[in-house]
């Protein structure tokens, strides 16, 4: 088959130049421009297989989508949850995280399981043939309907996939595969672009099951996640701590099912295992009757949890105060400290501030503003706060407690887990006499 030509294409405005070049000759931007493949013309895409046209003809709406997507239950409840109800079939999704987090040993697992329904082919540019058949000895898992593939070439796996006809193609990991058309290196933005847009072609013309596993860094991405997010039809992500045995699965794209759920799976010998009651899980270590531990009532997805926030605040060493924060976002911390600095009066200014949602939760809503308050009064007091109470409330700059979304919920799962929500707090001046010991 003929080469593809490929082309640099200026992100900013759209110039395209067959050669690389640092500055952008038309509109002046730096590093603007990349590579990208020629797009192909006609319904076949380069491996000769027919692409289906998309949505040829108009249809009238109530007639479309009318037949349920089919999808395969996996067995393992909590992953079918957050994905919507099972793993639609011939769906593209990304499983992204840092390096480490489990994303490897969890494929595998998975495509385990998918050899209920006929042969899965493991594609690892990443590990050997035998470090994977290794790790599938420990998981006490594999069958000879799992096949193995080590490289990182595309065009050679996607040769594999026409021969074998898997039902589910793992390829691990986005930033090692190449597309030899490409000049640019595995890992770059091309590269991750136009694999990712090959593989949805070759699962979606042939209905196939594909998960992508995607690398992620501490700050967010590298070239990889960001940029073929949109191309895939369901982004997920291991969230977590390696401090702790347990790990967030997050769904934070899905065509076929909400964002935001989430799923706790606990690290294992036998591999990762689903916890069907993360409260009780997330608090089991928490400390008891000490200050600057608060228990936060929130809601991921649908799913309302217990999470223990914890606060530090000791007297400031340099002479610019720390704040630092871990699972909450931090200009949200700062807000917090200056309310409480101005309505309770403290000193925060000579103090650091550390909060911490224990077990390296993310939490993003705004009800966990009242708990990593409590819990700095609390640090700073050195008061514990009050037995068995959990809080939650946004936290307005005049120091109002506000209502917050789902709040039946979060007090069915208190109650649940025998605890007492903190009711009718108004003002974070109201703190140390209603939360605290
Ligand atoms: P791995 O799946 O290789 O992470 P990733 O693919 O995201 O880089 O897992 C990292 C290490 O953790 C690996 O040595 C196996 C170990 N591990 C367990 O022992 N039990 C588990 O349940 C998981 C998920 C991982
Ligand atoms: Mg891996």
């Amino acid at each position: 088959m003929a080469k593809r030509k490929s082309y640099y294409v200026c992100q900013n405005c759209g110039y395209k130049s067959p050669k690389w070049a640092g500055k952008c000759p038309e509109c002046g931007s730096w590093g603007s421009l990349v590579e990208e493949l020629e797009k192909d013309t006609g319904g076949r895409n380069r491996r000769g297989s027919w692409i289906k046209p998309s949505s040829s003809a108009p249809r009238p709406i109530v007639e479309i989508g009318k037949q349920r997507e089919e999808r395969f239950r996996t067995g393992i409840e909590e992953f079918d949850r957050v994905l919507g109800g099972g793993v639609v079939k011939g769906s593209v999704s990304l499983i992204s995280g840092e390096p480490g987090i489990g994303k490897s040993t969890f494929l595998l697992q998975i495509s385990d399981l998918f050899t209920k329904e006929g042969t899965v082919l493991y594609a690892s540019a990443e590990e050997s043939p035998e470090q994977i058949a290794m790790r599938a000895r420990r998981l006490g898992i594999g069958n000879d309907r799992l096949f193995v593939l080590a490289e990182n070439n595309l065009e050679a796996i996607a040769e594999e996939v026409e021969r074998l006809n898997p039902v589910l193609t793992i390829y691990d990991s986005i930033q090692t595969l190449y597309l030899p058309d490409l000049e640019s290196a595995a890992g770059s933005v091309s590269q991750v672009r136009e694999c990712s847009a090959f593989i949805t072609n070759l699962s979606k013309s042939k209905g196939i099951t594909s998960f992508i596993v995607g690398h992620v860094t501490k700050e967010g991405s590298v070239a990889g996640p960001k940029v073929l997010e949109h191309i895939v039809d369901a982004v997920f992500q291991f969230e977590g701590d390696r401090g702790y045995n347990f790990r967030v699965f997050r769904s934070l794209k899905n065509r076929f099912g909400s964002t935001g759920e989430i799923a706790v799976f606990e690290m294992t010998e036998k591999g990762l295992k689903q916890v069907p009651n993360p409260s009780q899980f997330f608090l089991s270590e928490r400390p008891r009757g000490k200050p600057g531990s608060v228990i936060f009532a929130g809601v991921e997805g649908s799913r309302p949890i217990l999470l223990e926030v914890q606060a530090l605040v000791t007297r400031a060493v340099f002479t610019t105060p720390q704040r630092k924060a871990k699972g909450i976002n931090a200009n949200r911390l700062s807000i917090i400290v200056a309310v409480l600095e101005k309505e309770l009066g403290y000193p925060l200014r000579n103090f650091d501030v550390f909060v911490n949602v224990v077990g390296g939760v993310k939490v993003e809503e705004p009800a966990v503003d009242l708990p990593v308050a409590a819990a700095i009064v609390s640090s700073y007091l050195n008061r514990p706060v009050k037995e068995e109470l959990v809080l939650f409330g946004e936290v307005g700059l005049t120091g109002e407690v506000r209502n917050v979304r789902l709040e039946e919920l979060r007090r069915k799962e208190a109650e649940k887990n025998g605890l007492k929500v903190l009711e009718g707090i108004k003002s974070v001046e109201e703190i140390p006499e209603k939360a605290l010991i």
